[in-house]
C-alpha cells in the first residue's frame, strides 16, 4: 500500500476515534391511572423533570406520559402500545391491581424491564403467586407503605391533647372518607389510622364510613351529609387522602364548625394548599407522601434496568408526620 494511502486511512481511524459517539436514546413509557389526581400530577412532573436531569452525553430519554382515564381497558390498550413502540422501560401505575397479573405478564413477556408504582399490587406479605413475578429481576415495586401512613394518622389523633375525644364521653368518634378500595393505600390507611389508636388503648366510635375515589367534590359532599345527619357527634374527620380532606374542609366551614375547637381533620399526602392549612390550624395534621423521593427512586431503578443490572424487588420510600409543629418544612419552595 502506498504511503499516502495509508496516511488518509491513519487520519480517517484517528478521526473516527475523536468523533464523540452518538448517545443513546432510551425509549421510556409512563403510565399513570389518572392524570386528574392532585397527588399524581405532582409524582408524574417530579418524575419527568428528574430523569430529564439525568441526561447525559451518552444516555438520553425520550419519554412518554399516558393518561389512563382511570380506565382498565385504556390502559391496557395504551400498554399494548408501548409494547409495539419498543418501550426500553415501562413505569406503571396500575388503573386496578387486580388487573396486574395480566399486564405484568405481557410485559415480562415483552423482555421489557417494568417499574410499578404508587398502587402496590399486593403487600410484599401477600399472595406467594406475586411474589414469583416481583421475584423477576427485570421487575420492581417502588412506594410507600400505606400501614405507616394510616398509623401516623392515627398518632396526629392520639396525641392531641384530649386525645380527639371533645365531648369526653370517652370515645373517640369518628367518620372515615375512602379512597378507591380497591387500591391497597385506601385499605391500609382506614384500617392501620383505627389500629394505631386502639392498639393505644382509645375507645373509637365509627360513625360512617364511605368511599370519596381519591376526589375532593366527593370528599365534601360525603361530609356535608354526614355533618348534617351527626352533627357534633362527629369529633375527628379522617381522609385517606388530603386532595378528599381539601373538600371535607369546605364542609367543615359550611356547617359553621372550626378544626382545632370543636372537630379535627387529617388527611395524608402534604399537598401544599393542606400544608398552609395545618400551619392556619384548618387542618390538624397531615402525612408526607413523598412524591419526590419515591419518583426519583422510580427513575433511579428505572435507569438500573436500562443498564441491565439487576433490580430489587422492592424500593420503599418513609411517610413523615407533619403537623403544626413541622409543617414549614414541608411548604414547597
Ligand atoms: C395515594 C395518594 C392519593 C392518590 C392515590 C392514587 O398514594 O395518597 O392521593 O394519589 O395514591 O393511587
Amino acid at each position: 500500500m502506498k504511503k499516502s494511502m495509508l496516511f488518509v486511512l491513519a487520519l480517517v481511524f484517528v478521526l473516527a476515534c475523536a468523533l464523540p459517539a452518538a448517545a443513546e436514546t432510551y425509549k421510556v413509557g409512563v403510565a399513570i391511572y389518572q392524570f386528574d389526581d392532585n397527588f399524581m400530577t405532582l409524582y408524574r412532573n417530579e418524575l419527568e423533570k428528574y430523569m430529564k436531569s439525568l441526561e447525559t452525553d451518552d444516555m438520553k430519554f425520550d419519554i412518554t406520559i399516558v393518561d389512563g382515564k382511570n380506565d382498565m381497558a385504556e390502559q391496557s390498550n395504551q400498554i399494548d402500545n408501548f409494547i409495539t413502540q419498543g418501550m426500553d422501560v415501562i413505569i406503571l401505575n396500575l388503573v386496578q391491581t387486580s388487573s396486574a397479573d395480566a399486564i405484568i405478564d405481557k410485559i415480562v413477556e415483552n423482555e421489557i424491564p417494568l417499574i410499578l408504582i404508587n398502587r402496590e399490587p399486593l403487600g410484599d406479605d401477600g399472595d406467594e403467586s406475586y411474589k414469583g413475578i416481583l421475584d423477576n429481576a427485570t421487575v420492581c415495586y417502588v412506594g410507600a407503605d400505606a400501614r405507616q401512613s394510616g398509623s401516623m394518622q392515627g398518632a396526629l389523633i392520639a396525641d392531641l391533647e384530649n386525645h380527639g375525644d371533645l365531648n369526653g364521653d370517652g370515645k373517640i368518634s369518628y367518620i372515615m372518607i375512602e379512597g378507591d378500595p380497591e387500591n391497597i393505600d385506601a385499605q391500609y390507611r382506614t384500617q392501620f389510622s383505627i389500629k394505631y389508636l386502639t392498639d393505644n388503648g382509645f375507645e373509637v366510635e365509627e360513625l360512617d364510613d364511605q368511599v370519596g375515589n381519591w376526589a375532593q367534590a366527593k370528599g365534601q359532599e360525603i361530609a356535608a351529609n354526614d355533618l348534617s345527619k351527626f352533627g357534633d357527634a362527629i369529633e375527628v374527620i379522617f381522609c385517606n387522602n388530603d386532595a378528599m380532606a381539601l373538600g371535607a374542609a369546605a364542609a367543615i366551614q359550611a356547617a359553621g364548625r372550626e378544626v382545632g375547637k370543636d372537630i379535627y381533620l387529617v388527611g395524608v399526602d402534604a399537598l401544599n394548599e393542606c400544608v398552609q392549612m395545618v400551619i392556619d390550624g384548618t387542618m390538624t395534621g397531615t402525612v408526607k407522601n413523598d412524591e419526590v423521593g419515591q419518583s426519583h427512586a422510580a427513575v433511579d431503578a428505572a435507569i438500573v434496568a436500562l443498564k441491565g443490572e439487576e433490580l430489587q424487588n422492592y424500593y420503599w420510600v418513609d411517610y413523615v408526620k407533619v403537623t403544626a409543629e413541622n409543617a414549614e418544612n414541608f411548604l414547597a419552595k
